[in-house]
């Protein structure tokens, strides 16, 4: 694995401490691992961005933190306890908040059941004050709390399914593609307004993400992920700084090409 070690600045902003760290961490499917030894850390009001082309990991290495998927090796600490292999609920339960590539929301129910969902180990009054909470995160939602799920367009959905994982006022905040199928300009108010804003108010935000240069732009440390193996890690300068950063990229297939990422989708619609 490549570092930028040699690369930082005399003055460095010291990362903050991890709220959610892996330790190489190894999973996979039915025996078989798919990434292998990867570390990955994120702390408090800090975006960190993980990237790659398709099938190289991301998302195993995602469900692998949250425990859907069973490591097989390394370890996952939230703060200072290991919680290698504990079941989601109990992650969701401590903070750690997880929207999912697909399945997202629950599609036959509405806005508001949704968020209700979400908000499953709180009281009924509680919940009520979180939808209000959320829903000055993401005023769009609000207007549409009696609408069906599967009648909202992509940026409403996605804005559904961080707000339902808000509910429970996670610390962490584990966000798998949340760009996927929106267009260039819901994607950047996505990633520079409300999961900044996010950071701002002091969460951990680990995503995923496919728009490699707005992924750049927003997140504080970026990891490449290829073929299950971090293949790079810095700062985002530092990254695009390297002149072999975009021949590593095209190595690593088409869609992780930066440019790439300003993709042709533009799939808003419901
Ligand atoms: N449920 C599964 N059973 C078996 N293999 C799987 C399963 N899910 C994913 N894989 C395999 O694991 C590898 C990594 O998949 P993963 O979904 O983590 O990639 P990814 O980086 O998230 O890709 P994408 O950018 O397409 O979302 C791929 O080879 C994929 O085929
Ligand atoms: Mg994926």
């Amino acid at each position: 694995m490549l570092t930028l070690l040699d690369r930082q600045p005399l003055v460095e902003e010291a990362r903050p401490s991890p709220s959610l760290r892996a330790e190489a961490v190894t999973s996979g499917y039915g025996g078989v691992p798919v990434i292998r030894d990867i570390s990955i850390a994120v702390g408090p009001s800090e975006i960190v961005a993980v990237i790659g082309p398709n099938g190289a990991g991301k998302s195993t290495l995602l469900k692998s933190l949250v425990g859907i998927l069973h490591v097989t090796g390394g370890r996952v600490m939230l703060g200072s306890d290991d919680v290698t292999n504990r079941p989601p609920e109990e992650l969701a339960r401590r903070g750690v908040g997880y929207v999912p590539q697909v399945n997202d929301i629950f599609e036959p129910l509405t806005v508001l059941e949704n968020l209700e969902m979400g908000g499953y180990l709180l009281t009924p009054r509680k919940i009520r004050e979180r939808v209000a909470d959320v829903a000055a995160v993401f005023p769009a939602l609000p207007p549409m709390l009696k609408r069906r799920a599967d009648k909202l367009s992509g940026g409403e959905r996605k804005m559904l399914a961080i707000a339902r994982v808000l509910m429970l006022d996670p610390r962490v905040l584990i966000l798998d593609e949340p760009t996927a199928n929106l267009s260039p300009k819901l994607a950047d108010t996505l990633l520079k307004e409300h999961v900044k804003r996010l950071a701002a108010v002091g969460k951990a935000v680990l995503m995923v993400e496919q728009r490699a240069r707005a992924a750049l732009e927003v997140a504080g440390w970026t990891a490449v992920l290829v073929s299950g193996e971090t293949r790079l890690e810095g700062r985002p300068a530092d990254l695009l700084r390297r002149r072999d950063f975009e021949e590593l990229f095209l190595g690593a297939g088409p869609r992780a090409t930066p440019d790439s990422q300003l993709d042709q989708k533009e799939n808003d619609e419901p």
